[in-house]
């Protein structure tokens, strides 16, 4: 399998983004400080809200000391609007420890980086990578994306299996010289060309090696995530029943399942609490008839209905099931019709 770089290398001079403001000016060298914050930025947070949010946080702390020296809150303030503020507190421990630790320097080792609070094996890769152009693979969202749909990788990336592969392949394909480079060039090309929905496979340099591309198969990746087993729920419903044959209905509260509906009482699906229920109910009602459950599934969970006949002697708010007229919910209009 032939490396993604050199097309991707080549289409990142003519097409990447080279002017954001944390790159190393053109003869310059990049400032790690710079990179980082700026990676911890675009964890969860997209380049053209990221620009403005770093040149004024660069302004107020223009080096990592100014930062290790500034209050948290002072630090919390100019990162307002970003969210997820967890990253801004990890930012000021973290340039206290690099102070503290390193003397001022960012450390240079990817177990050193990756130990950094809010650093995860991508950034760390990152920041090594963009900074020094050392020889690491990255692998965050849009990298997920690319390497899903070129190499149609199965499963979700939170499933360790897939998440190994898109890491392998991931490796497979940085290469040795022009790390840097080849790292912003993929990110550029899942957050420009490789996009989430319609993607603009026409422009994109690596078409010939997309096995997704080939196949016209490139909304099915990458899987989305598998779908949680939904709970169960589990209730009786007890269909009170006068000698008449009439059947007892209420209308349940406006809040909560079939909110508002008419339908038969609710009780916990436990023979005590069914026992003093329907003695409340009326003081002779007898259970006649467990009938077989019902399963009715919701979007959040599915519902196991036991339906109980219990025999009253009342007549009290009971009507002919023949002349039912309200608005019953599907499940207990089948139950209903099996009596
Ligand atoms: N997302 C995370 N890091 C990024 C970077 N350096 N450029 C563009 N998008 C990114």
């Amino acid at each position: 399998m032939r490396s993604i770089s050199k097309p991707l290398l080549k289409w990142f001079d003519q097409f990447g983004r080279h002017s954001l403001p944390w790159q190393a000016p053109h003869s310059g060298t990049t400032n790690p400080y710079h990179v980082w914050l700026s990676e911890i930025m675009l964890q969860q947070t997209q380049v053209a809200t990221v620009i403005d949010y770093f040149n004024n946080f660069i302004q107020h702390f223009p080096t990592m000391e100014a930062l290790a020296n500034a209050s948290e809150d002072a630090v919390l303030a100019q990162w307002a609007g970003l969210g997820y503020y967890a990253r801004a507190r990890n930012l000021h421990t973290t340039a206290n420890i690099i102070m503290h630790q390193y003397q001022g320097n960012f450390p240079a080792e990817f177990t050193q980086v990756v130990a950094l609070p809010g650093v995860g094996e991508s950034t760390a890769g990152a920041i090594l990578s963009i900074s020094f152009n050392q020889n690491h693979a990255i692998l965050d969202g849009n990298v997920k994306r690319v390497l899903a749909r070129c190499h149609q990788v199965k499963g979700h990336y939170g499933q360790n299996e897939t998440l190994k592969q898109l890491w392998r392949l991931a490796r497979h394909h940085t290469p040795d010289e022009r790390n840097a480079d080849y790292t912003q060039a993929i990110m550029d090309l899942g957050a420009t060309l490789c996009t989430r929905s319609k993607p603009n496979c026409e422009q994109c340099p690596i078409q010939s090696d997309c096995l997704a591309w080939q196949t016209n198969t490139q909304s099915e990746y990458p899987h989305p995530k598998p779908k949680k087993n939904k709970p169960t729920r589990t209730i009786a419903l007890l269909i009170y029943q006068n000698t008449a044959g009439e059947i007892y209905l209420e209308k349940r509260p406006q809040k909560g399942i079939w909110g508002g509906l008419w339908s038969l009482v609710e009780c916990e699906n436990d023979e005590k609490k069914i026992n003093q229920a329907i003695k409340k109910f009326d003081k002779n009602a007898q259970i006649k008839e467990k009938l077989a459950t019902v399963k009715h599934s919701f979007t959040h969970y599915h519902l196991m209905i036991s339906p109980i006949i219990v025999a009253c002697t009342t007549t009290k708010g009971f009507q002919s099931i023949a002349k039912l007229k309200v608005g019953l919910p599907a499940p207990v209009k089948k139950i209903i019709a099996k009596i």
